[in-house]
């Protein structure tokens, strides 16, 4: 059984139409001092799958799909599993600062208290935090898929770059579809003042397409160094992948005025520019799940 939830309508609707299951009634208002009231009007029963993303506003996001879990278990759901496309807080994995709070183990105890079993999410920040075994995480990659779209878009010279622990083995991973060169980008987050500064092992850029890929671009900070980077490098054109884009506080117009020549995102949050989708891939892994 397929339930849609309220953050990931359209790419709830399109998992719906790939696997012909048609989703769950569900009654979702908003109360007046804005709760959230969900009523399913069908009989649950068995496995049930929720699609419901954790992206901005994650509080509200995360509260609904907490309230819908139990709500769903209460009314008979033996299994559940939650696709979470974009999984929240996942960026809080460890204590950075002496006493931080470790906000995804909270996320995770608080899914598993409400009676999910396992999350289907897709490049989450910290892969090598989410084996702690309370919840059974499955992982979709999404970045082969945005470089297929990417494929007759990109003129060569051409070359990927990515930035972060993950960066490496994402920039390798593109370029094989791409069939271009790669490279990594150290990058520097200030834990206090969330400033980037980023190293780039690279020279001449000069005639290259470069394209810049991450899995996340939230306050753009990230990918506006980047671009500022590979410009003064002498990069031709300029093309912004992510696999998330929440775009915080307009970070799509700083791309753009920082210098990208594209922007492109999947369907894990709805934006202007979710170009590729991600349902295909987890309808896919749900065919198979028991
Ligand atoms: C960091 O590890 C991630 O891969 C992203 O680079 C980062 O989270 C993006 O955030 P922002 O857009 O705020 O720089």
């Amino acid at each position: 059984m397929l339930v849609v939830g309220p953050s990931s309508e359209k790419l709830g609707q399109k998992i719906s139409k790939i696997l012909r299951v048609e989703p769950v009634r569900l009654i979702h208002k908003t109360f007046p001092d804005g709760e959230s009231y969900f009523r399913v009007t069908d009989k649950v029963g068995g496995h049930v799958v929720l699609v419901q993303g954790t992206h901005p506003p994650q509080d509200r996001h995360l509260v609904q799909t907490v309230l819908l879990c139990q709500g769903l278990r209460d009314l008979g759901a033996d299994r559940l599993t939650v696709v979470m496309p974009y999984l929240a807080y996942a960026r809080q994995d460890k204590t950075f600062l002496e006493g931080e709070v470790v906000s995804l183990k909270v996320v995770i105890n608080l899914l598993r208290s409400s009676g999910v079993e396992r999350v289907i999410t897709v490049n989450p920040h910290s892969p090598w935090a989410l084996q702690d075994g309370l919840i059974s995480f499955k992982i979709v990659d999404a970045v082969p898929r945005v470089c297929e779209y990417l494929k007759h878009l990109i003129e060569r010279p051409a070359i990927v770059l990515s930035p972060g622990k993950k960066g490496e083995a994402m920039a390798r991973e593109a370029a094989s579809v791409l069939d271009v060169e790669s490279s990594h980008v150290k990058s520097f987050r200030d834990p206090e003042r969330g400033d980037v500064r980023v190293e780039i092992g690279v020279g001449d850029l000069r005639g290259y397409t470069v394209l810049l890929i991450d899995d996340l671009i939230s306050t753009g900070g990230t990918m506006i160094r980047l671009i500022e980077a590979v410009r003064s490098m002498g990069a031709r054109r300029v093309i912004a992948a992510c696999v998330h884009g929440l775009f915080v506080g307009g970070a799509d117009s700083k791309v753009f005025r920082a210098g990208a020549d594209m922007i492109l995102s999947t369907d894990t949050v709805d934006t202007p520019y979710s170009k590729v989708s991600v349902a295909e891939p987890i309808a896919d892994l749900l065919a198979y799940l028991r």
